[in-house]
Order: structure tokens, then sequence, then C-alpha cells
């Protein structure tokens, strides 16, 4: 009896087996047929169904790469070495490492500090200075973080990402910047301060024609919550390009929020309308002032500087209280949900190329101390973000680094809303990967980590106190492979934007 069972299943599997075989067979000639008579794709025309492994591990090389074969220092935008410190930090895990360096220390463009024989001890560290950006309007903000939350839409990043962005900037005391998607409930669920960003599609803030709408500025700047208005030109990964969000992300919410319809890719201009000069960027800044009566700064990738100059020059002219209160430097370097590569690739300078021109442009025109300077690009771990504060920057902020303080794992899928840990997708199912109050609390220690770290590079060159470090506190690795300070190194940029440059630039 039990023999007979075993034939009979045996016999059941060899012909499961069998039609399996003919159903794969049935497959290949079909799949064959279609790649020999098809005309657009070379390769599987040319090599029938083999043809097709290609693309298949085209795809999955990206993965194997980052699992296997990519050294720890060498991937593109952000390295292992890099993403792990802000992972670490987030978990609130121990950074320390062991046996040495991995940092090639001897390469061109690397930052160095210049430890002092006699740091300073713990017991005369001092807590950070505050800075007051927009002393001369009606609400004056005194931030107390250094390190804060870069704009990034609501829209680019999902409810779940702001709302733990909020929460998070909450625990840590720093502001969250809104992007150019609006605000919506998400970013006002953890009571952080909020930096509210004014794109050339004034999503968020404008009427029914699309113009910018002082009766909702107003009911924008009623909200104590909202401590500042960013006004933004250009960002680094798309200068030139306004804002786009694919329309497979603009959900109904989505579209409430920024006033537009749903379901319709929402591409903003690539330029304010009103603002085709530099005269017209304070008018603008002013009126924004005015009615809301709160800070107003700009942000801005730099590819020359005489715009910039000839803006200084005007405010010298009208006077400075007709300053923007401060500006975002954003290095050509910089993110984004989604951009168009040759513009990722080609348009705009680093971050270090430009920040140090634009702190001794504010030098020059006297007005250093009435424009705030806020550094953005690639400042993701401690040693980046002390270095922009010795190139002269008084704010840091970040997008990716929080990205990945949330666990993106840079998988670059930004735009596909098939993020695989729920920060850029609208997919529900995606998004319960991602607990607001957990990752939160992970945002938190990012700041409180990596603002420690900067104190102890700070200390180290014998300054109290990280708004103490300074343009002799570090060097770079030149050329030649010389160590130089960066204030004999940034020199060498200064022709280009010192009084000739303004000059020209009248
Ligand atoms: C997902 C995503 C969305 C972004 N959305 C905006 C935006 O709405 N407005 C803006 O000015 N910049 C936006 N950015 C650019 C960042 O604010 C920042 O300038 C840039 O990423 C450089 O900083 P990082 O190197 O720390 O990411 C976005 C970046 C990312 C990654």
């Amino acid at each position: 009896m039990a023999s007979d069972f075993a034939l009979e299943m045996l016999s059941a599997a060899a012909l499961l087996l069998v039609f399996c075989i003919g159903v794969g067979l049935l497959v290949a000639a079909i799949l064959f047929a279609l790649d020999i008579t098809q005309t657009r794709s070379a390769v599987r025309r040319n090599y029938p169904l083999i043809g097709r492994f290609r693309y298949l591990f085209e795809h999955l090389g990206t993965f194997f790469r980052q699992y296997f074969y990519a050294a720890d220092r060498e991937e593109m935008p952000f390295n292992r070495e890099q993403r792990s410190w802000i992972y670490r930090a987030a978990k609130n895990l121990d950074n320390t490492a062991s046996f040495g360096s991995t940092q090639d220390i001897h390469k061109p463009g690397t930052v160095l500090f210049a430890n002092s024989a006699f740091p300073v001890l713990e017991r005369d560290a001092l807590p950070t200075t505050p800075l007051v950006i927009g002393p001369d309007t009606d609400n004056p903000y005194a931030p107390e973080s250094i390190f804060n939350v870069s704009a990034m839409s609501f829209g680019a990043i999902s409810k779940v990402a702001v709302e733990a962005l909020s929460r998070g900037a909450r625990l840590a005391n720093c502001w969250l910047n809104t992007g150019e998607g609006g605000l919506s409930s998400y970013h006002l669920a953890g009571g952080c301060d909020i930096v509210f960003q004014i794109g050339t599609a004034k999503y968020g803030v404008r009427d029914a024609s699309g113009q910018l709408s002082d009766a909702r500025l107003r009911e924008l700047a009623d909200m104590p919550q909202v401590r500042m208005f960013e006004l933004k030109l250009s960002q680094g990964a798309k200068a030139g390009k306004g804002g786009i969000l694919p329309a497979n992300k603009v959900t109904s919410e989505i579209a409430a929020t920024r006033g537009i319809l749903p379901g319709v890719a929402s591409i903003s201009p690539n330029r304010h309308e009103e603002i085709g000069s530099p005269g017209e960027l304070l008018d603008l800044i002013g009126h924004i002032r005015a009615v809301s009566g709160k800070p107003v700064g700009i942000k801005a990738v730099f590819g020359e500087f005489g715009w910039f100059g000839s803006l200084l020059e005007e405010v010298k002219r009208r006077g400075a209280a007709s300053a923007p209160d401060f500006i975002t430097v954003d290095g050509g370097e910089g993110g984004s949900g989604a951009a168009p590569v040759s513009l990722m690739d080609f348009v705009g300078l680093p971050l270090g190329d430009s920040l140090p021109v634009v702190v001794d442009l504010l030098i020059a025109t006297g007005l250093r101390d009435r424009i705030r300077v806020i550094a953005s690009g690639k400042l993701v771990n401690p040693g980046d973000v002390a270095w922009a504060l010795c190139a002269g920057a008084d704010f840091i902020v970040s997008a990716r680094g929080f990205m990945f303080a949330l666990g993106c794992i840079q998988a670059m899928r930004c735009a596909e809303n098939t993020c695989p840990t729920g920060i850029t997708t609208h997919n529900p199912r995606l998004q319960k990967g991602l607990d607001p109050a957990d990752k939160s609390v992970r945002v938190q220690h990012y700041v409180e980590n990596l603002l420690h770290e900067v104190a102890q590079i700070a200390h180290s060159c014998g300054a109290r106190e990280p708004r103490e470090l300074s343009r002799a506190h570090a060097l770079i690795i030149a050329e030649d492979g010389v160590p130089v300070p960066l204030e004999h190194f940034y020199a060498r940029l200064a022709p280009v934007t010192g009084p000739q440059r303004l000059d020209a630039a009248q």
C-alpha cells in the first residue's frame, strides 16, 4: 500500500516537472520570438533571450556594488563611511574606531584642522553663542541650534518622514525648513521651529491665480511656529530649474497643501516671475518682511558672484534694513528629489568654492553681521560642519544627512515613489516601515552627537565653542600635496570676487 502511494506521488511529481519544463520552454520560445522580431533593442535582437540578462545584471549591479564591491570611501554621493557615521550617531551608538584612520589625508582637497598645543579644557568650554537673524524685524529669531533641517518638500518626502523630522527637530531644538511644497499638519505635528520656503510656484502661499497671496502670508506669519521665510532662487542640484514632482507623487493631500491639481506633475517655474534683478529681489524681500513681520532670507546656488555683488551694493544704497536677513548658500553638489542629470552634474559651484567667496563679499561690503550665512551641501558629518564654520558659515543645514538619520539606504529612487524606507514614497505599505515616534529620536541623536563632535574639534583647535572656529583653524591639502591654511587658500579666489568684480557688475 505504502509503496503504491509513494509510486503515485513520484509519478505526480514527474508529471509536474515535465509540465513546468514544458511551460518554461514555451515561455522561452515566446520571449525568443518577441526578442528576434522587435526592433527597439539591438542587444535583444542580436542575442535573443540571453540579451535580457544584461538588463537584469545592470539593475542588480547597483545593489551588488553597494553591498559587496565598493570600498568604504568610494561611493557617490555619500560613501559607506559617511553613511555609517550618521547611522551610528542616529542610533546613539558608540562612534569611536580602532587601529587608525582610513581617510586618505594626503589627497588634495582634504580639510585638516589645526589642533592647538593647549586644547580647551572641558571646564573652560562655552555653550554656542546665539546669533540673531532679522534683528530689525518685529520678530527676530535666535535659533538654538547651529545644525538644522534643510528644505525638503512634502511631496518629495512622505508625510511620515515630515512628521518624524518635525518631532525630531523639536526634540533636538533645531528648525525644519518646509521646502517649496507648502506647510502641512505633519510639519506642525512636533511643535518645532519652522522656516517656510517660498518657491517659484509659491506653493502653499499662492492665490487662485498662482500669485503670492498676502492674506495667506499673514496667516502663516501668525503661526508662532513659523519663524522665518526663505525665498528660494535656486538649489544646487538644479540651478535654473524649478521643482519637479512627478504626477504619481501628487496625491490629493499634497495637491491641497500646494494649492494645485492632484495627479498632475507639479513643475514650478525656473525663476520667480517678479524677480529679474537684484533690485526686484530686494523689493520682494522687503514686501514679504513687511507683510509677515518675520525675518526673510534667500537660498541660492552660485555660478558667478556678480549678481550678489550688485545686490550688496544696492543694499548699501537703500540701507542695511533692506538686506535679506540671511542667505542659504547651497553647493552645486546638492541633492534633490528629482533633477535633470545634466544640471546636477555640471551646473553650479561646489560649496567649497562659493561659501568662502560669499562670506568675503559680505565682509568687503560691511554687511557680514547684518546678513547671516547658512551653508548647505553635503555637510553631514562633524568634520564637514566644522569646516563650514571655519569658512565663515553661521548655521549649517542638511537634507540628506537627515534622510540617512531616518533610515535612507541611498537607493537613489526618490522620484519613483518606490522608496524602500518610506521616506520618499506615498505608498502606504512602504510608509509602514517608517515609524515617526522611533525615527524622531534618531533625528534628535543625530543632531546632538554631531554637535558634540563639532565641539570636540573646536576644543582641540583651542576654540571654546564651535562659533569661535575661524579660517586659521583649518588647512586644506593643495594640489601639490602641501597643507595650506584656509585663509591663504581662499585668498586665491579673491581676484574674481573683489572690488574689480563688484565694479564690473554695476
Ligand atoms: C528629497 C529632497 C527634496 C528636496 N526639496 C527641496 C525643496 O523643496 N526646496 C529646496 O530649496 N531644496 C530642496 N532640496 C535640496 C536640499 O534642501 C539641499 O539644498 C540639498 O540637498 C543639499 O543638502 P544635502 O547635501 O544636505 O542634502 C531637496 C533635497 C532632497 C534630497
